[in-house]
C-alpha cells in the first residue's frame, strides 16, 4: 500500500494522533529517518515564551515519548532509524522508553552534541553544554553505517596498534615503500615503547622498496588477510625508517564513519545553538523561535541517516528546521506540529521561499484520510 497523503506536507495535530492516521493512510514502513525534538521538559514556564508547553510531569513526558515512538516505529522502513534529541535531565527516561519500544538490541548509540560555544555558569552545580541524540534502528541489523563526507587522501594509518593481537604479516616484494637507506636489514627486534615488533627474516631494500619479502610480527590494527587484500587492490604501504612501522596510506574518497561526539571544536561545520539563534534572527527578526535547532545539525543528521528521495519525518516541527533542510537536500518530508500558530507564523513562511514545487498544503490530522 502506498501513502495516499501528500509528502512534503506540514500536518497540524498532536503527533500521538497523527502518526497512527499516517500509518492507516499507507505510510507504514516508508519512513527512512524520524527526527524527534520534543520539548525537553524544562519546567521553565507553563507555556514557554508563549510557544509551547514545557511543564509536564515526568510520567506525562515519558508517556508522550513512548506514544510517539510507538507511532514512529510503525512508519519506519526496515532500514530506517529514529533520532531522539534530549538534554541530560530526561536522557534516562528517553532511553528507557526507547528500549521499551524498539528493544535494546535496536539501540544504535547516543551522540553527544556540544550545543553551545558560550556555556552559562548560572546553574547551581554544573554548566550544561551538551545535548544527546539517542538513535534506534527499526531493525539494527539492517541499518547501514552512518557516514558523513569522504575520507581524505594521503592520510597515514599505522598498521601497528598498541594492545591489539600480535600477528605475522608478510609483505611481498615491492609491496612497501621505504624512506630509509637501501641495504640489507637483519632480522631482529623492532620494538618501541608499547609496540612489541620483530622482523622475522632479513630483508633487502633497494630503490626505496623491499625487494625481498618483509615479514613482520607486530600488534596489528588489520588482520594479515585484510592487509593482503589491500595490497592486491594496489594499497600503498610506507615505512619511513627503522624501527619498521608500516603505515597504510589511505587513497581517500571512501565514506567516512561518524563518531558519537559532535563538537564545533573538532569539526568546523558543526553548528551550535548560537548558530540556530542567528539563523532565526535572520528569518524572523521580530520574534525568533526559541531554541530552534541549527540547520547544520539537521544537515548532518539527514546526511547520515537518509538518501535523496527518502522520506524524513519530524514529529515536533517547531519552526520547521527539519523540513527546510530536508527540502534543500532533496529528501521528501512530513512535519507534524500541534500548534497552528507556530505553523502559520514559522513553518509556512520559512518553507515558502525554499520549496521547489507547489506550495505544500497544511493538512489537518482529521482530514488526512479524506485526501485524494
Ligand atoms: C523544541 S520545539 C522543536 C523545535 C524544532 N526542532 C526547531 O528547530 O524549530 C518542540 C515543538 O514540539 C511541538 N509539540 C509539543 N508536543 C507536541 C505533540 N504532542 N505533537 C506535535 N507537536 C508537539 C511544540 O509545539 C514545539 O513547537
Amino acid at each position: 500500500m502506498t501513502f495516499k497523503g501528500p509528502v512534503c506536507s506540514v500536518i497540524q495535530g498532536d503527533a500521538r494522533e497523527v502518526l497512527p492516521e499516517l500509518a492507516r493512510d499507507g505510510l507504514a514502513g516508508q519512513v527512512k529517518l524520524a527526527y524527534l525534538d520534543p520539548p525537553y521538559n524544562t519546567q521553565r514556564s507553563h507555556r514557554f515564551r508563549g510557544h509551547y508547553r514545557d511543564n509536564r510531569t515526568k510520567a506525562e513526558w515519558a508517556a508522550l515519548i513512548e506514544d510517539v515512538l510507538v507511532g514512529v516505529r510503525e512508519l519506519l522502513c526496515e532500514n530506517g532509524s529514529v533520532w531522539l534529541q534530549t538534554n541530560a535531565s530526561e536522557l534516562g527516561t528517553a532511553q528507557r522508553q526507547g528500549d521499551e519500544v524498539f528493544g535494546q538490541d535496536n539501540f544504535v548509540g547516543t551522540i553527544t552534541w556540544e550545543k553551545t560555544r558560550r556555556p552559562s555558569f548560572s546553574h547551581a552545580q554544573l554548566a550544561s553544554t551538551t545535548d544527546f541524540l539517542l538513535i534506534y534502528g527499526k531493525c539494527r541489523a539492517k541499518l547501514a553505517a552512518f557516514t558523513s563526507g569522504k575520507t581524505e587522501s594521503g592520510k597515514r594509518v599505522p598498521v601497528a596498534h598498541r594492545g591489539n593481537k600480535r600477528v605475522e604479516i608478510c609483505f611481498p616484494p615491492k609491496a612497501v615503500r621505504f624512506g630509509g637507506p637501501d641495504g640489507v636489514y637483519a632480522a631482529g627486534d623492532h620494538s618501541s615503547p608499547g609496540i612489541d615488533a620483530w622482523l622475522q627474516e632479513d630483508v633487502t631494500m633497494a630503490n626505496g622498496r623491499n625487494v625481498t619479502p618483509l615479514r613482520l610480527m607486530l600488534p596489528s590494527r588489520y588482520s594479515p588477510e585484510s592487509v593482503y587484500e589491500m595490497i592486491a587492490k594496489g594499497g600503498d604501504f610506507f615505512i619511513p625508517r627503522k624501527p619498521f612501522r608500516p603505515s597504510y596510506i589511505a587513497r581517500g574518497g571512501a565514506p567516512k564513519l561518524i563518531s558519537n561526539l559532535w563538537s564545533w571544536r573538532l569539526d568546523s561545520e558543526m553548528e551550535t545553538n548560537e548558530d540556530g539563534a542567528k539563523q532565526q534572527s535572520k528569518l524572523f527578526p521580530s520574534s525568533p523561535f526559541p531554541y530552534a535547532k541549527p540547520e547544520g545539525l539537521l544537515r548532518r543528521i539527514i546526511e547520515c541517516a537518509s538518501e535523496p528521495g527518502d522520506i524524513v519525518l519530524d514529529c515536533f516541527a517547531g519552526s520547521g528546521t527539519t523540513p527546510a533542510v530536508a527540502e534543500q537536500m532533496g529528501r521528501r518530508w512530513l512535519a507534524i506540529e500541534e500548534n497552528s500558530d507556530t505553523i502559520r507564523d514559522y513553518v509556512i513562511p520559512r518553507l515558502a521561499g525554499r520549496v521547489q514545487a507547489q506550495p505544500r498544503p497544511v493538512v489537518l490530522a482529521d482530514n488526512l484520510s479524506s485526501l485524494p
